[in-house]
């Protein structure tokens, strides 16, 4: 209260003197991640929050019946006014004392649809323009990113007032695949952490949760056929999923036109699978292994028969068209010391090549994806060790080391690839770290423009090893908004020091709606 009237008499204050407090600085809009085109005007338009209303065209298909809609217009009205409604009362003599009322009118092309997907229209147009501003979208995917568009498009005059340029912005996101990797293995994220990730990441439009969500250490999932994964290999009884925690993670998603792609990582990564599935892993027979099961077995019918079982939950379970399998860093040294592996090995005329072991196992795993009507992900691994990969597996490229030649010679076979090489947030170091994450460019290695079509998007890692929900959102944000932009804007929006101008701006925006997104550097967010 005290801080309220002193900062009022300032106000009152910088009127009479004719000179505006620095504190009060007008802040032009800063837009990010950066829209397609923007043309923007010097004619302003005053909002005020009592008349100021988001509605539903009338010649919009999608009608007031769409939850998804109506859900993000509650949404964006309390981010746009919320955090200073207590200033929101016009100071009289700022000399335009007559705010206009501003109608957002959103029309869409199509009726309201459920779940977003690989191929979704995210693609609007704003006109704004007293006294109605007009969000154009073909799908209701367009008009969530409108809105946030919008929403950054205002600013507080130096009396507080809240301010608009009358401007028009098209836009459409570069590639169809932004997402986030997050691991809830190696610490568990209580379902609070991701869903607030997941408010983050509609801030920087983001549009897909990959979540890595069991490994050896732990198995988090609660599963309806195997619940015994979850009983004998979480961290505690209480560090689970539950199938109603799963449920909601994905309806949260989906009304911020988010996927959520699970990660079940196999053959290896799986020693928390032991726990609750007997004879699902490997037993190891070397003195020198230091554990007693390694990958999982790939030479048992029960294997197969198991996976099967538990991959028809997952797809049902998860609306989406991909389910990533993993794959990554299978360790051969305890499948090389049992015997009855060597005997298979022998027979199947496999020589002491381990890569092909794991090639028929990974194989065996995307037949049984496809039987189900799913399309698989997987980690580089299963490409560079020649497995046979069925037509649209999607290869995701994470080995930092020569990641052009790995884009090059996963789109030279025609498989289309997810780039995570550059973006792993779990790596930290001093300073601003975002500059590199920004600077990587995923077209940029050698190959033919057929090639180039096929790099879906990529995904900022940021893995759990150090990272629980302690630290997870301000070691993610702002540095995972420089991949967003990466992989939103333009090829051309790379100017670091506009760059960021716009991202502190963007940061304390995050911060006000409640992010605690870390400082790139020195200096402070206006309140
Ligand atoms: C917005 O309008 C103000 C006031 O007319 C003007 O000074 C400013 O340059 C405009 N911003 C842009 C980006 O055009
Ligand atoms: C994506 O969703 C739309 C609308 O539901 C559907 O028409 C389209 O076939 C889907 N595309 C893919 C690749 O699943
Ligand atoms: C495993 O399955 C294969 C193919 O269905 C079959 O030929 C083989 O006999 C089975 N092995 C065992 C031990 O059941």
């Amino acid at each position: 209260m005290e801080l309220r009237g002193l900062l009022a008499a300032l106000a009152a204050l910088a009127v009479l003197s004719e000179q505006v407090p620095s504190a009060f600085a007008a802040q032009g809009p800063a837009l990010w991640p950066m829209p397609l085109s923007v043309q923007m005007t010097s004619s302003l338009l005053y909002l005020s929050p009592e008349n100021f209303h988001i509605t539903h065209d009338p010649s919009s298909k999608a009608g007031p019946s769409c939850a998804l809609l109506q859900e993000a217009f509650r949404r964006y009205y309390d981010y746009i006014f919320g955090f200073r409604k207590w200033r929101h009362h016009p100071i009289k003599s700022h000399g335009k004392t007559d705010l206009q009322q501003l109608l957002v009118s959103v029309v869409l092309d199509s009726e309201c649809e459920m779940f977003p997907n690989i191929s979704s229209d995210e693609s609007y147009t704003l006109l704004v323009k007293g006294p109605v501003a007009f969000l154009k979208a073909n799908r209701v995917w367009g008009v969530l990113r409108g809105l946030e568009t919008f929403s950054q498009l205002i600013y507080h005059d130096p009396y507080g007032a809240f301010i608009i340029n009358e401007s028009t912005i098209s836009d459409s996101p570069r590639f169809p695949h932004r997402g986030i990797l997050i691991d809830t293995a190696r610490h568990y994220l209580p379902v609070k952490a991701i869903l607030k990730t997941l408010d983050a990441m509609a801030f920087n439009k983001f549009n897909v949760l990959h979540w890595h969500i069991v490994d050896d250490q732990s198995f988090p999932y609660q599963s309806i056929t195997f619940p015994e994964l979850s009983n004998k290999g979480s961290y505690s009884w209480s560090h689970v999923y539950t199938p109603n925690e799963v449920r909601m993670v994905i309806e949260y998603a989906r009304l911020w036109g988010i996927r959520v792609i699970p990660e079940f990582d196999t053959p290896g990564h799986t020693q928390s699978w032991g726990k609750g599935q007997k004879d699902l892993l490997t037993p190891c027979y070397s003195p020198h292994h230091p554990a007693a099961f390694g990958p999982i077995n790939p030479i048992l019918n029960t294997t197969y028969s198991f996976l099967s079982k538990f991959f028809k939950e997952i797809s049902s379970v998860f609306p989406d068209w991909f389910i990533h399998l993993g794959g990554d860093e299978v360790e051969f040294a305890c499948w090389e010391s049992n015997p009855d592996i060597q005997n298979f090995m022998k027979q199947a005329g496999y020589g002491k090549d381990f890569r092909k072991l794991q090639s028929f196992y990974i194989q065996k795993l995307l037949d049984i994806i496809s039987t189900l009507k799913k399309g698989s992900i997987v980690w580089q691994e299963v490409f560079d060790e020649q497995a046979k990969l069925q037509q649209g597996t999607v290869v995701q490229v994470w080995k930092q080391e020569r990641y052009t030649n790995e884009l090059n010679a996963v789109t030279a076979s025609g498989f289309p690839v997810i780039l995570s090489a550059p973006w792993y947030l779990d790596w930290i170091s001093y300073g601003q770290d975002w500059i590199k994450y920004y600077e990587a460019e995923p077209l940029d290695f050698p190959g033919s423009q057929e090639q180039k079509q096929l790099v879906l998007g990529g995904e900022a890692c940021l893995w759990g090893e150090y990272v629980d929900a302690t630290n997870l959102t301000p070691r993610l944000w702002p540095r995972a908004s420089a991949v967003g932009e990466r992989l939103w804007s333009q090829k051309e929006i790379r100017n670091i020091d506009d760059a960021y101008k716009r991202l502190t701006v963007h940061r304390c925006r995050m911060v006000r709606r409640g992010i605690a997104a870390e400082p790139l550097f020195t200096g402070y967010c206006e309140m």
